[in-house]
C-alpha cells in the first residue's frame, strides 16, 4: 500500500443533504452551548486525540456529553488496526442515523463526523456509503475541526473530507488542554511510524514518524501536573523512536526526554511510555529504567512472534534472540520490571512449529500481562495478499497462547500477594465505597476508601489476588493532601 494513497485532500460536494441553519458560533468563538459526543475506538492515542478534539471545539461552545442523543455534533474517532474496523463504524453510523433524523425533524442539526484511522483509510468512500455523514477527517487534521465544521454547515450542503498529511504541525495549532485529564494523563510525544511491519496499517493511516520538541512536551506535562495529574504516560505509535529537538537544539532520544521530565516537572510522580519497538530500546532508555525513580517498572514491548522466519516476513527488523537479549538487559537494569507484549497468531504461512517457537519464547520470558490477536488481513498491507492460515487453526493457536498468558498473569499477580506497594488511585470502583488505582506494574488495585483519596499515591498491602486485579488495604499514614489515610479508611467503613 502506498502511503501517498492516503495523503490526498478532498473537498468534495458529494450528495446534497437537508441543509439547516448554520449553527451559531461555529467558525467564530461563541458561548452558545452545543453538545459534543465523541466515541473513541482503539488505542490510548485515540483517547488522547479525542480529548484534544474536545479542546479544539471548546472555544466554539462545544461541551462534551455522554450520549449521542440530542447531540449537536457526533465524532466517531475510529481505529483501523484490526478486524472489521470499517464495518463496525458503518454499523455505528446506522445506529446514529435515526438520532440525526429525529433532530432534523425538530428543525435542528446533528453534524456527524468520522475521524481517526478509518476516516484516513476510507476517506470519501465513507460518505459514498453513508450519506448521513457530514465530515471525514484523519488523525493529522483535527486541529482544523472548526473550519471543517464551517464548510460542512454551509447552505450548499457540502460534504467535507480532509485526509491530508498537512505540512503544518497539528500540535502548533492545538489550544491548551481545556479540561483536566485526572490522576493519570496521556501526553502524545511522537506520532506515525516508519517501520512498515507487513501486517500493520499505522504507517499509512498515521503517516511518517514525527516527534514533538522537548520544550513543548515539558510545557504540556507541567500543565497536566498543575491540573492535577500525578502520572503521565508518554504516547507514540513507536514512542521509543522519539527523536525530538532538545532544549540545546540537539536531537534527544526518549531516555533523555524521560530524565528531563523527571527532573523538571515538579509534582510529576510517575512516568510511563507506550508503545515501543524492540529495535529502538537503546542503552540510554534501558538505563533510564534503572536511574529514574519516577519511571514505573513496567514495559509494553511487543514481539509479535517467537519465530525468526515469521519475524522476517513481518518485517520486524529484529529476531527472537535479539528480543531475548533486550529483555535480559532490561532485567539487569531493573530486576523487578514487569513485561507486557503483543502477539499475532496465524500470520500468513505460520506453521505449527513456528507457532511453537512463540510459545517457547513466552514460556522463557514470563509476562505480567499481554495482548494476543489472530492475524487479520488489513487491506493494502503486504501480508494481506499472502496465503492465509485457516480460521480454525488461528482459533486454536490463540486459545493455546491465551491460556499460557493468563497463567503467567495469574502467577505474576500471586507473586505480589502480601506485598506493600504504592498505588495511584484514579477512579471510583463499581461498588459503593470502592476506589481503584494502579500498582507500579499496571495492575488494577481495589480498596475500600473514600473518593477523596483519588489522585493520591498511597501505600497499600495486597491482601487478595484475582486474575485481572488485586485487592488491597491502605497502609500509609498520610495521603498527599496531608490527610490520615488510615483514619479516612475507618471513617468510611
Ligand atoms: N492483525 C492482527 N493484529 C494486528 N495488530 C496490528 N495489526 C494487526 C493485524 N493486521 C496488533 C499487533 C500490534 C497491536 C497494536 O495490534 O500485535 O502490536
Ligand atoms: Fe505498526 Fe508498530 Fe510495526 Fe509501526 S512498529 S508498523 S506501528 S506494528
Amino acid at each position: 500500500m502506498d502511503r501517498g494513497k492516503f495523503s490526498t485532500s478532498y473537498g468534495c460536494a458529494v450528495d446534497k443533504v437537508v441543509t439547516l441553519s448554520h449553527p451559531a458560533g461555529v467558525g467564530g468563538k461563541s458561548t452558545a452551548v452545543k453538545r459534543l459526543y465523541i466515541k473513541t475506538y482503539g488505542c490510548q492515542m485515540n483517547v488522547y486525540d479525542s480529548a484534544r478534539m474536545a479542546d479544539v471545539l471548546a472555544p466554539h461552545g462545544y461541551v462534551p456529553v455522554d450520549s449521542p442523543d440530542g447531540a449537536d455534533m457526533v465524532i466517531l474517532n475510529t481505529c483501523h488496526i484490526r478486524e472489521k474496523a470499517a464495518e463496525k463504524v458503518y454499523s455505528e453510523i446506522g445506529r446514529l442515523r435515526p438520532l440525526k433524523e429525529d433532530k432534523a425533524a425538530r428543525g435542528e442539526r446533528m453534524i456527524l463526523a468520522v475521524g481517526g484511522c478509518v476516516g484516513q483509510a476510507e476517506g470519501e468512500e465513507i460518505i459514498v456509503r453513508a450519506d448521513c455523514v457530514d465530515m471525514v477527517f484523519g488523525p493529522q487534521t483535527y486541529h482544523r475541526l472548526p473550519e471543517l465544521i464551517v464548510r460542512a454547515t454551509r447552505a450548499t450542503g457540502e460534504k467535507v473530507v480532509d485526509t491530508e498529511f498537512p505540512t503544518e504541525d497539528k500540535f502548533d495549532h492545538l489550544p491548551e488542554e481545556a479540561r483536566p485529564q485526572g490522576a493519570s494523563a496521556f501526553l502524545s510525544v511522537q506520532e506515525g511510524c516508519d517501520k512498515f511491519c507487513t501486517f500493520c496499517v499505522v504507517p499509512y493511516t498515521r503517516g511518517a514518524e514525527q516527534s514533538r520538541p522537548v520544550a513543548a512536551v515539558t510545557e504540556e506535562a507541567t500543565r497536566l501536573v498543575a491540573a492535577g495529574s500525578s502520572e503521565i504516560t508518554l504516547l507514540g505509535q513507536n514512542v521509543n523512536a522519539y527523536h525530538g529537538v532538545g532544549t540545546d537544539t540537539a536531537e534527544w532520544g526518549l531516555g533523555r526526554l524521560l530524565h528531563h521530565l523527571a527532573e523538571n516537572v515538579p509534582g510529576l510522580k510517575r512516568l510511563r511510555y507506550t508503545t515501543s519497538h524492540p529495535r529502538d530500546m537503546d542503552d540510554a532508555l534501558i538505563a533510564a529504567h534503572r536511574d529514574i525513580p519516577q519511571l514505573m517498572p513496567y514495559l509494553h514491548l511487543p514481539v509479535q512472534s517467537g519465530s525468526d522466519r515469521i519475524l522476517t516476513a513481518m518485517n520486524r527488523r529484529h529476531d527472537a534472540d535479539t528480543y531475548r537479549r533486550t529483555i535480559d538487559r532490561l532485567r539487569e537494569a531493573l530486576p523487578e520490571i514487569a513485561l507486557s507484549s503483543d502477539f499475532i497468531v496465524g500470520f500468513p504461512g505460520e506453521t505449527d512449529r513456528e507457532f511453537a517457537e512463540t510459545i517457547r519464547l513466552v514460556t522463557d520470558i514470563g509476562y505480567a500481562q499481554a495482548y494476543s490477536f489472530k492475524y487479520s488481513p488489513r487491506p493494502g498491507t503486504p501480508a494481506a495478499v499472502e496465503s492465509q492460515v485457516g480460521e480454525t487453526v488461528k482459533d486454536e493457536r490463540l486459545a493455546t497462547l491465551q491460556q499460557l498468558l493468563r497463567a503467567q498473569q495469574t502467577a505474576f499477580n500471586r507473586s505480589k500477594e502480601g506485598a506493600v506497594m504504592p498505588v495511584l488511585f484514579d477512579r471510583p470502583g463499581r461498588y459503593e465505597g470502592q476506589i481503584v488505582g494502579r500498582s507500579p506494574y499496571m495492575q488494577s488495585v481495589h480498596v475500600t476508601a473514600p473518593e477523596r483519596i483519588i489522585g493520591s499515591v498511597v501505600d497499600c498491602r495486597i491482601i487478595g489476588v484475582h486474575n485481572n486485579s488485586l485487592r488491597g488495604e491502605i497502609l500509609t499514614a498520610t495521603t498527599e493532601s496531608g490527610e490520615n489515610a488510615a483514619t479516612v479508611e475507618r471513617a468510611c467503613a
